[in-house]
């Protein structure tokens, strides 16, 4: 069957701020220096390119102090028009929170939940039709599992992450057909027993390389049809149009100088 595209709706924050002045995973080097204005038109080639596809990018402001805000894919969960209000980790990144709830009470967006417990948002949940699959050991707390679980009424696949460099599950899991249960993964961010869940769960799954990995190839977001992805990541590009995918490979180089690419500057607003 060939695959669709279904249009989508994005929430994006503008690079404006970004900087690398802390380090709170393996990627950032303060050292580095980070080229602001090709930062912006990387994240702008990002946000044309969806704009292009036929989706919706809506747009949060950025704010001075929060450097980190330009992955917007943290700051919230949302299904069926639902909100999952995030809750970080790092005291860096806490104010991000409180922004994103602002911009779906002022967005017309009416069930928000504030959480108990730490959650990074779309970094540690990834949506499929049968589940809501959720990444712990280094950011979200397992107890935000639970919540989330409660909230959306969906079942929560809790899987352990266990490489610092893949620190956010989306840095090392991508769903590729969210109306199905499709998805590619590298197992060697994994503990061995969440390996043998993602194995039972998808068994068909694309299986990465480290290579593809470490250039933060799962860090994708597919549409059902064409999957963007770091360009680097150029031994994914063959397994994907096998399985009827179109490959769009995005530069997002001085992004991932803070760890992220694609998919963190991405937040789906689901339903
Ligand atoms: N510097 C950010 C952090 O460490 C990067 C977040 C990347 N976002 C993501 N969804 N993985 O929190």
């Amino acid at each position: 069957m060939p695959r669709e595209a279904a249009p989508r709706r994005y929430l994006m924050c503008a690079p404006t701020h970004f900087r690398v002045t802390y380090s709170i995973n393996p990627w950032m080097d303060p050292s580095k220096p980070v080229d602001l204005p090709l930062a912006q038109t990387q994240w702008e080639d990002l946000r044309d390119r969806y704009r292009a596809l036929g989706h919706t990018v809506e747009l949060i402001a950025p704010r001075p102090e929060l450097p980190d805000m330009v992955f917007a894919a943290n700051g919230a969960t949302v299904i069926d028009g639902r909100v999952l209000g995030a809750r970080f980790a790092y005291r860096e990144r806490y104010e991000e929170a409180g922004a994103h709830r602002e911009w779906f009470r002022a967005n017309g967006f009416t069930e928000i939940h504030e959480p108990d417990h730490v959650n990074e948002g779309e970094g540690d949940f990834a949506v499929t039709a049968s589940y809501v699959l959720a990444g712990r050991g280094f950011r979200s707390s397992p107890l935000s599992h639970g919540e989330a679980q409660e909230f959306f009424g969906r079942p929560v696949i809790g899987l352990d992450l266990v490489d610092p460099r893949y620190y956010h599950l989306d840095t090392a899991l991508s769903v590729l057909d969210d109306a199905g249960d499709e998805i590619m993964y590298y197992p060697g961010a994994f503990s061995p027993g969440s390996r043998s869940v993602l194995a039972r769960l998808f068994p068909g799954a694309l299986i990465a390389e480290e290579a593809d990995a470490a250039a933060l190839g799962l860090n994708a977001v597919s549409d059902g049809l064409n999957v963007l992805l770091p360009q680097a990541a150029t031994g994914l590009f063959d397994p994907l149009r096998a399985r009827g995918f179109e490959p769009v490979p995005m530069d997002l180089g001085e992004l991932l100088k803070g760890g992220g690419s694609v998919k963190c500057c991405t937040q789906e607003l689901r339903g």
